[in-house]
């Protein structure tokens, strides 16, 4: 203990004393020695407090000054652990001024949903949002905007990303689609895995790098009738087919914290649920970092899920489970400290958690030169050109063209005039949904984008309209008025999940807004009067063509049948005004594909690619049966010829098996094409899915280019789970699709 500086505090009357040493500040130590230079003189209340978050001070002083005089109290006496939602890096810093007044000066962690950008924060980098990710199929570049998402909530204070989804979502009448990367587990798996290494980096402590938290542990895409919060019944075939690998896949790519979800599963809510946050977690998935509960849900467990009779219970429930950290506020301390000394908890338990989070402390060089961040330096660093880009280049390569009869798309820059229409034109909502404030001037609407790219050789109109769901009859009459005098007309139309507008946590607020967290909707029509409008538009016989902002499938069926040129851009961020005037007019040729299925009305939900072979044995005795358009749809401006799929005939057990597809552009554009390989085990001593992917490649083709698209299928990729859920590989008869191709081989081997 050399240089250590002994220091003895009275902690007050009934309170241990605790010796103070200063030896964990020593910047030349290992972290894991000073985490235990530290733990050993912690007090248990100094333990619990690492555990416990709390909602941004300044946000706490308008709509609770009481708990933020609490807050500002515990800062100071060095008992909070983490906070989310500060509001600037000025606010951040604040903080870490308070508790460095405490008796062991420990850092608090700042942490924030940036989870399309770091865009709950003024002035940042707004992606497009993860839905609209997913269509771009490019890993590289979603890690590529993580990394700029990590570097901006660095440069301003901020720690730790609740981010990535890992949930695969199934039900578009849920409101949080948009959040994630659609209904596949691959796609899921790869795309959150992607965005924990553009985080972490090596193990998120890097100067530019955060700590990514994967959620919603687990499975909170699939719950009942898509609301959220709601109950998940999943079988367990579900659960591990489909929920546990992105969740798994996130823990191979090291993501160092975790968040419990909302709900129930099977029921038990996940807060509670040991089975999951420590058996299969920890356990069989050898997770080493920490487990945070999300907003509230450790007092929901007795407020909603009923199965503790108070906070002391839920506490006592959720820790012994596996939460480390409440997500947030007052009720948490006082009972862990009691329950540590009935024994209810033991000091252990904290003792794991406390380390876990003092480590990346460390790490992080927050004792050391990290605590505080340079405000003015932290502006420069915000959505600087190369970010832009960036965002521009995602927004480019995401959008999905679902349809282009008689090649009504591209528009031609010959036209006279163009109304661009529909009450998301000149809207915020193509940023999607945790976005608070940004500048006016960094979101480039569709309005913008048209007007800058083509406003100089045609005219440029714009048909004013109300919001989504307050379309007046007058705004239809000027719409379908100016649609007679224009050469065409672009309506764009769809959802809105912005809270671009909104203060703070407040659904009601959100009237406009019909999509988002908590804005789950029984039907997945269009919202308000928009088909309406857009029926009256197309009534002129003026050329149409559609551009959809939304998060979530829509049932546009009518579209679908009458429009000619549908282009679904999702929620493509802070450029996407851009991008979609780009796709729109020729200069970028569309190559994004859905990573969802479009269902034709809610009441066809569940609707998903992978389905097992009896899914459509019947049909519906009224309309149609099948998804307007499947996972994996998509066009180009060119056109791609698939031939010459190979795999070898037989295949010895457990051996790779390539695959090879020649792939050429046959039109006259220069393209981007996703290709996707499926397999089907024929027959299986269990159903499997009809089809299921396993891999994919973007490539790119001039016109007339072709290339041989190679992938090799491990023995994994050709595993079931049998009857007993063990991971088999039964011989016999696979197909592999890609494209319109089909092309089938033999695993050679004995029957089971
Ligand atoms: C959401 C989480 C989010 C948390 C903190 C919750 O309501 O479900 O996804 O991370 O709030 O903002």
């Amino acid at each position: 203990m050399k240089r250590a500086v002994l220091l003895l505090v009275g902690l007050g009357a009934g309170a241990a004393v605790h010796a103070q040493d200063g030896s964990y500040l020593d910047p030349s130590l290992a972290p894991e020695q000073r985490v235990e230079l530290l733990v050993r003189q912690m007090t248990l209340r100094e333990k619990v407090g690492q555990m416990n978050q709390y909602l941004g001070l300044e946000r706490q002083r308008t709509d609770k000054p009481q708990v933020a005089a609490q807050m500002e109290a515990e800062l100071k006496e060095g008992v909070v652990g983490s906070t989310l939602f500060t509001l600037t890096a000025e606010e951040g810093n604040r903080i870490q001024r308070m508790v460095e007044s405490s008796r062991l000066k420990i850092p608090v962690f700042h942490a924030m949903d940036s989870i399309h950008g770091h865009a709950c924060y003024y002035g940042t980098t707004v992606f497009p949002t993860a839905i609209t990710m997913a269509s771009s199929f490019d890993l590289a570049l979603v890690e590529q905007a993580h990394q700029v998402t990590a570097m901006e909530m660095r440069a301003t204070g901020y720690h730790w990303a609740f981010w990535p989804y890992m949930s695969v979502a199934r039900d578009a009448r849920w409101g949080r689609v948009g959040e994630t990367f659609g209904e596949d587990p691959l796609v899921v798996a790869r795309m959150a895995a992607a965005c924990v290494k553009g985080l972490q980096g090596e193990n998120g402590t890097g100067p530019n790098q955060v700590l990514a938290c994967a959620k919603a542990f687990l499975g909170d895409g699939q719950s009942v009738n898509g609301l959220n919060f709601a109950p998940m019944d999943l079988s367990e075939r579900t659960l591990r087919e489909v929920v546990y690998p992105p969740a798994k896949a996130c823990i191979d790519a090291g993501c160092r914290t975790i968040m419990a979800a909302h709900n129930e599963i099977n029921g038990t809510p996940c807060h509670s649920h040991k089975g999951l946050l420590t058996d299969l977690l920890r356990g069989e998935w050898g997770f080493e970092g920490y487990v945070v509960s999300d907003w509230m849900d450790i007092e929901r467990l007795n407020w909603i899920h009923k199965v503790t009779p108070d906070q002391k219970t839920s506490v006592e429930a959720a820790v012994n489970a596996g939460v480390d950290v409440h997500m947030q506020g007052i009720d948490f301390i006082e009972p862990l400290e009691e329950l540590v000394r009935e024994g209810r908890v033991s000091e252990e338990r904290i003792d794991r958690a406390v380390r876990a989070i003092l480590l990346d402390k460390f790490r992080m060089g927050l004792f050391d030169e990290n605590r505080y961040v340079d405000e003015e330096a932290a502006r420069a660093a915000l959505a600087t050109p190369s970010s832009r880009a960036l965002a521009l280049e995602m927004a480019r390569k995401a959008p999905v063209l679902l349809k282009n009869e008689n090649q009504i798309l591209p528009l031609s820059k010959a036209l006279k005039s163009v109304l661009v229409a529909g009450p998301l034109a000149d809207s915020n909502a193509l940023v999607g949904d945790w976005v608070y404030a940004q500048p006016p001037e960094n979101i480039i609407t569709v309005l913008d984008g048209v007007k800058a790219l083509v406003g100089n050789r045609m005219e440029v109109r714009h048909a004013r309209c109300g919001e989504l769901m307050e379309i007046t009859d007058e705004d239809i009459a000027r719409t379908v008025d100016m649609a007679r005098n224009a050469d065409a007309i672009i309506m764009v139309i769809g959802d809105n999940d912005s809270r671009v507008n909104e203060q703070w946590e407040d659904d009601s607020r959100r009237i406009n807004t019909s999509g988002g967290e908590n804005r789950a909707r029984s039907d997945i029509n269009l919202v308000g009067r928009q088909l309406e409008m857009l029926q009256q538009v197309h009534a002129t016989g003026k050329p149409v063509v559609v551009v959809l902002i939304n998060g979530r499938p829509l049932s546009v069926e009518w579209v679908a049948d009458h429009v000619e040129g549908i282009l679904e851009a999702w929620q493509p961020g802070m450029m996407g005004g851009q991008a979609v005037a780009e796709i729109l007019f020729g200069e970028v040729n569309p190559s994004g594909k859905l990573p969802m299925t479009f269902p034709r009305s809610a009441g066809h939900i569940l609707n998903y690619y992978s389905h097992r072979p009896s899914f459509y044995y019947k049909n519906y005795i009224f309309g149609k049966t099948e998804p307007l358009w499947w996972f994996g749809h998509g066009l180009s401006y060119t056109t791609f010829a698939y031939s010459d799929l190979s795999v070898p005939k037989q295949v010895a057990a457990g051996q790779p098996v390539p695959v090879r597809v020649t792939v050429k552009n046959t039109g006259n554009r220069a393209g981007d094409e996703v290709v996707l390989l499926y397999v089907n085990d024929v027959i299986s001593s269990v159903t499997t899915p009809v089809k299921l992917l396993k891999d994919w490649a973007r490539i790119r083709l001039e016109p007339g280019q072709q290339q041989v698209v190679e992938f090799a299928l491990t023995p994994s990729d050709l595993a079931l789970l049998d009857k007993d859920f063990n991971s088999v590989v039964e011989p016999g008869a696979f197909e592999v699709m890609t494209g319109a191709l089909k092309a089938e081989f033999v695993l050679e081997g004995n029957p089971q």
